[in-house]
């Protein structure tokens, strides 16, 4: 049986750093309301002329170099990305370009935070199936250029950042499951309400920001990532106590320390970046996940479980064995 395995982990943070401190000066909040309803501290801002494919690159980069892999051996990319440096084409293909590479299928994915376990899953069913020998799985946000940064509901919680893995076909275990869910009635709880095709004037004016029902998305996302370890751990009939690392999305610490308690595990097994990162949407896990890999918290042959929840709403799940 081919498994996809993680061969190379790469991550990419743009060097601004903006502290709560500094967001007291712009907008009415605090330091403290900050870090104790949402465990975040600082965040890393893109500057100006920074893009999304530009994270991205580094992220790739780093990963294909970790995999110990030419980028020509890419056979698929696949990008999660809510912030698009173009209508189109995909920062997938820009990135291809970039990369030097020519010819092999390459896509974005659009599931807000949970954009990144969507590509996983997609390019381990492409591998699964021999589609696929060696894919680029990304997740990128350059989330800071959706946000009123006069509505302090929304621009203390998020950040930019690039994430990438290369999974690769394999004898050995390497992804165990995946679990992707999504339930479009929840749309106006958390959306950018305007597009190309909608209301199309408010993005011209600069105006297309993230709106969000925050105290509404923190239950439903509690309750639902609860159910979806439930499913993951029946799925592959595991105990808890198999689990060596959580890397869960990181929207908000209160979150992540809710889906810890459930898995009975400490918050020592738990991959936290949300302190520093805020949250990055769809590169917040690659982020985490590199982290921990290249700090030498994750072992391999270690079993991590993966966990999102975003806009849509949609959720997701992957268990692996490093
Ligand atoms: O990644 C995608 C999924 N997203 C999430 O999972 C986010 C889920 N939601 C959350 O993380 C939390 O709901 C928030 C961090 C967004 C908000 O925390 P909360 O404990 O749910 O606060 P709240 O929205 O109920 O607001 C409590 C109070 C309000 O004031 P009143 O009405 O009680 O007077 C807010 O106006 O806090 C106020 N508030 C703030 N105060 C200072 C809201 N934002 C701020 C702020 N600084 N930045």
């Amino acid at each position: 049986m081919t498994f996809a395995r993680i061969a190379g982990t790469g991550s990419y943070l743009p060097d601004n750093i903006v502290t709560n401190r500094d967001l007291e000066q712009k907008v009415e909040t605090s330091d403290q309301w900050i870090r104790e309803r949402t465990g975040i501290e600082q965040r890393h801002i893109a500057l100006p002329g920074q893009s999304t494919v530009d994270l991205a690159e580094q992220a790739a980069l780093k990963a294909i170099e970790a995999a110990g892999i030419e980028t020509t051996d890419i056979d698929l990319i696949v990008f999660a990305t809510t912030t698009p440096d173009k209508v189109f084409p995909s920062c997938a293909c820009i990135l291809q370009a970039r990369l030097g590479i020519q010819g092999c299928p390459a896509f974005d994915i659009q599931a807000v935070c949970s954009g990144f376990v969507y590509s996983l899953a997609t390019a381990e069913k492409f591998i699964r199936t021999g589609s696929s020998k060696k894919a680029l799985v990304i997740g990128a946000e350059v989330f800071s250029r959706i946000l009123n940064w006069e509505d302090r509901t929304t621009c203390v919680l998020f950040g930019d950042g690039a994430g990438a893995v290369v999974l690769e076909a394999s004898e050995e275990t390497g992804i165990l499951s995946t679990h992707l869910h999504a339930d479009g009635r929840y749309e106006e709880l958390l959306h950018v309400p305007c597009g190309i095709a909608n209301d199309f004037d408010a993005v011209k004016a600069g105006q297309a920001f993230v709106e969000m029902k925050g105290n509404e998305v923190f239950k439903v996302a509690v309750n639902t990532l609860g159910r979806i370890v439930d499913e993951t751990l029946e799925a592959n009939q595991m105990q808890k106590s198999e689990i060596d690392w959580l890397v869960p999305h990181q929207a908000n610490l209160r979150i992540i320390a809710a889906t810890a308690r459930k898995l009975d595990m400490p918050m020592d097994q738990v991959v936290v970046t949300v302190n520093r990162h805020g949250n990055t949407s769809a590169a917040s896990i690659p982020l985490a996940l590199d982290e921990a890999v290249r700090d030498g918290r994750i072992q391999r042959g270690q079993v991590v479980l993966l966990e999102a929840f975003g806009g849509g709403f949609t959720w997701g799940s992957a268990l692996l064995r490093y």
